[in-house]
């Protein structure tokens, strides 16, 4: 009786390798002979040194490949997988002519489930094992995108763009019909396997949605108490355009404010043109922010400060921004934002690029609890990067992570303890 009790109880597996984790408390674990142990749940038992772990049981010796949290992506967009590297900027002109042409394709059931395998089969060989993306404004093809990543063993919030002007006619969706679509959603998947998908509420961007359908996104969410995703202040011409489509706002973040859409479950993407009345109106509604520095750089759109979030307390994660972002890779997207931030004068650490790519994504999407970090308790969702040789210090397993991305693709990638790749 006692021995079955105990077979029960062991653990399924553990990896051996360099550790590499943000800690929910601040800070960062290195351990150059780490160990993460993971029980049967997919739940993290023990990650840390090695020497020291109590664990019974086999052990694939993974050295000198890190072991770090799967990467969050808290910006993506699944029908522009197939337009990387169109070159068409800056963003209005990109949008119209790369953009909604392509998104317009999605209509058709078998081209949006050829692009879901390649969108989910990317992202997990960058590492990623969390994802909060845009699909097109088809139901039909947010529901393929959805079964594709519910199959590929991915965490993921997905919206359904909502649009109804201001686009080709074949990418509107009246309000009526993105809550009614919105609705069956929630009611087919939002929640499906414990949380791991989930519904995002997702209009597009303030230029093309009307007020009613701003507003009615806002009561949705509200209703639901869903995340809500959209593109703030990315570039300038989009600022004027936006107080022009919307004369009755104040600002920019105005609009989405008076449509009751900002506050903590709230990701914005960008950021980029904020002054400091935009950032303080941020930090006292909890609101997150999306940044997406490769695509910044892609659209020539500017160049996101870390500072002002960094001193209010506004949560910050990383975004890829796929198509306007090169690469499905956060690697990248943590390289291009060393880049941005050396580029303000304010350069910031590889350790602070590590946390916003994975813990601080996390937080944004409200899954800190369950992913970001190696930490006993949490899921087990993380990454095995290889590496040539061992890293015998933080800053060298860092400088490997984030910067030494000539060969970018992960060797196996867990999410809660299932390997997925
Ligand atoms: N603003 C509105 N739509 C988009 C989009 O698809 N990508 C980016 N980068 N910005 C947007
Ligand atoms: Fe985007």
């Amino acid at each position: 009786m006692v021995a079955r009790v105990e077979a029960s109880e062991r653990d399924a597996f553990a990896l051996r390798g360099t550790l590499v984790t943000p800690l929910a408390d601040g800070g960062t674990l290195f351990a150059e002979d780490g160990l993460v142990v993971v029980g049967r749940d997919g739940a993290i038992r023990y990650a840390g040194p090695t020497r020291g772990a109590r664990h019974r049981g086999p052990i694939e010796d993974l050295r000198p490949a890190l072991l770090t949290p799967g990467f969050v992506d808290v910006h993506t967009h699944f029908p522009q997988t197939r337009i990387i590297g169109c070159a068409t900027g800056p963003l209005l002109d990109w949008l119209e002519g790369s953009v909604f042409p392509e998104e317009a394709r999605f209509t058709r059931a078998a081209y949006a489930r050829e692009v879901a395998s390649e969108f989910t089969a990317r992202l997990i060989a960058a590492g990623t094992t969390t994802v909060a993306l845009f699909s097109s404004s088809s139901p039909r093809a947010t529901d393929i995108a959805v079964q594709a990543l519910d199959e590929a063993g991915l965490r993921a919030v997905v919206g359904l763009t909502w649009m109804d002007q201001n686009c080709p006619k074949a990418l509107r969706i009246s309000t009526d019909d993105a809550i009614a679509a919105s609705r069956r959603a929630l009611a087919r998947w939002h929640g499906r396997n414990g949380g791991r998908l989930r519904f995002a509420v997702t209009p597009r961007f303030a230029i093309s949605c009307s007020r009613p359908m701003l507003e009615a996104a806002g009561a949705l969410a509200r209703e639901h108490e869903l995340l809500v995703q959209t593109h703030v202040a990315e570039n300038e011409r989009e600022g004027v355009a936006t107080l022009e489509v919307h004369p009755y706002a104040s600002s920019y973040l105005d609009v989405y404010a008076r449509a009751g859409l900002l506050g903590p479950r709230t990701v914005l993407a960008h950021a980029i043109h904020l002054g400091a009345r935009d950032w303080r109106q941020l930090a006292d509604t909890g609101t997150t922010i999306a940044h997406c520095p490769d695509s910044n750089f892609f659209l020539g759109s500017g160049r996101m400060r870390l500072a002002p979030p960094t001193r209010l307390g506004v949560p910050v994660g990383l975004g890829s921004d796929v198509a306007a972002g090169r690469s499905f890779s956060l690697r990248r997207a943590m390289a291009s934002a060393y880049d941005n931030a050396l580029a303000l004068g304010a350069p910031a650490s590889p350790e602070a690029l590590l946390r916003l790519a994975t813990l601080g994504g996390a937080t944004v999407l409200g899954c800190a609890q369950e992913t970001g970090s190696l930490e006993a308790g949490k899921d087990a969702d993380l990454v095995v990067v290889p590496r040539p040789r061992p890293a015998r210090t933080l800053d060298a397993a860092l400088a490997g992570l984030v910067f030494d991305t000539d060969a970018i693709e992960v060797s196996a990638s867990y999410v809660r303890g299932r390997r997925i790749r």
